[in-house]
């Protein structure tokens, strides 16, 4: 029996990783643009980073986190979010001290035991992004608009922007209460994971998927109508800085993401062609996080992609890095070729230019066979009939045509192969 990756856990191999690369270059080239600085945070993190901050009657803490312990008995955990260990790592370094308001990014593995299907998976990879030390609903505004120009800089411009406000520590309590108190009156029409979640997590009731708990949610108060006068005007500006920037939205008021550090501001980027995982990215505004977990009080937004969400769009929409530039192979037959053929390539890459070059001593017919199959643009071909009379035979693979330049015209080889 060959051995298997664990469940719900993928290889990426090249074909996809390539589309890796290009979400991750446009993710640092794209925040870089708005100044945000990247933090990088282990993997594994005790488990109390986790588990105070997102809340003990969130599906993740109650039952998705991997934790175990170590050699010597401490609780440890795979984080399964980013947010939460950015802010440890914020406190632990004083981080407010160097920078008041810290704009972050990250990206890396997140892990949490859920049922796998397509686009739901065990370990999974994140885009972050954290804004730390202000309450200034233009960041809110600036981050969502930051995420929309880098979903458009790959190409995907129907994503929607989904919006609600939370409400705040002052509010939202009583619109928990009048929300117990109408589902309380439906609780036979709810599924049993809402019944359950009526008593700890009422809120979560309002994004569940199931047809009978969303016909009840349809019909069940609204935050908005219970938000205090300061949630209301940071709301009212969020939206109108969100215009201010060019990016558009639907406010939807079944929006309650499924952590507890939410505070006002909450939002997802959906989708319609992934089927039942349309979320790409999820966030909002956690006010009250930094203090919860044990550092000075400094409100905070941000938000996460899903990475392999992400990719699938790229994927269903056949989108691609375009400007990659002519990959090409050498083709050398021979020993006296072959030795002359790797400092040409030396001399290409150094121009920027990709080259695969075969050391296997094969013949013609099978080293044209490895270039269509790399998709080459170009083949490089030098024989022995080519060292003879000085030149490099050059294939077009797309146009099916043949030149020769000569061999110590470095130039000449260069501009042919950058020109195509
Ligand atoms: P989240 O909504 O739990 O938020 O995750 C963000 C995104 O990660 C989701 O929209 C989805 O695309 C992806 N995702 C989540 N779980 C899985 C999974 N099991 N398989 C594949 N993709 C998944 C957070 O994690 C917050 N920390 C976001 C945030 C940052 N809020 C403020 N700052």
């Amino acid at each position: 029996m060959p051995i298997k990756a664990i469940k719900g856990m993928n290889d990426i191999l090249p074909e996809e990783a390539e589309l890796w690369q290009w979400v991750e270059s446009e993710m640092h080239r794209i925040f870089g643009l708005f100044h945000y600085r990247e933090i990088r945070t282990p993997v594994v993190e005790s488990l109390e980073v986790f588990a105070r901050s997102l809340g003990s009657s969130t599906s993740i803490v109650e039952k998705e986190m991997y934790s175990f312990e170590d050699r010597q008995g401490k609780k440890i955990v795979l984080r399964p979010e980013g947010t939460a260990s950015v802010m440890r790592a914020y406190i632990e370094n004083h981080y407010d001290q160097q920078d008041p308001l810290a704009r972050l990014y990250y990206h890396g593995p997140m892990y949490r035991y859920e049922r796998p299907q397509k686009g739901r998976y065990r370990q999974f990879h994140q885009i972050g992004v954290e804004v730390i030390g202000s309450e200034a609903p233009m960041i809110d505004a600036e981050l969502i608009h930051m995420a929309d120009y880098f979903f458009k800089s790959l190409g995907i411009d129907d994503l929607e922007l989904e919006i609600n406000s939370l409400g705040c520590m002052v509010c939202r309590p009583e619109f928990t209460d009048k929300l117990i108190a109408y589902l309380t009156e439906y609780k036979a029409d709810l599924c049993e994971d809402c019944i359950r979640r009526l008593g700890k997590n009422p809120l979560r009731i309002l994004d569940c998927k199931q047809e009978k708990c969303q016909a009840v949610a349809s019909e069940a108060p609204s935050i908005q109508e219970f938000l205090c006068q300061n949630c209301e005007e940071h709301f009212d500006d969020v939206l109108e800085g969100i215009g201010r920037f060019g990016s558009s939205y639907a406010v939807n008021t079944g929006i309650v993401r499924g952590l507890d550090y939410y505070q006002r501001t909450a939002f997802e980027f959906t989708t319609q062609h992934l089927g039942a995982q349309n979320a790409v990215a999820g966030g909002g505004r956690y006010d009250g996080l930094v203090r919860l977990m044990g550092g000075p009080h400094m409100p905070g937004v941000g938000f996460a992609i899903g990475v392999e969400r992400l990719v699938s769009l790229l994927k269903e929409k056949s989108l691609t890095k375009t400007d990659q530039g002519s990959l090409v192979f050498m083709a050398a037959i021979g020993t006296a070729a072959g030795n002359k053929a790797v400092k040409l390539v030396s001399e290409l890459r150094k121009q920027g230019i990709r080259v695969e070059m075969s050391y296997d001593g094969k013949g013609l017919k099978s080293l044209m066979k490895r270039s269509d199959r790399i998709g080459a643009r170009y083949t490089l071909i030098l024989g022995s009939d080519e060292l003879d009379k000085g030149v490099l035979a050059i294939r077009d693979m797309q146009e099916q045509s043949q030149v020769e330049l000569p061999l110590d015209d470095f130039s000449s080889v260069v501009t042919h192969i950058q020109g195509g």
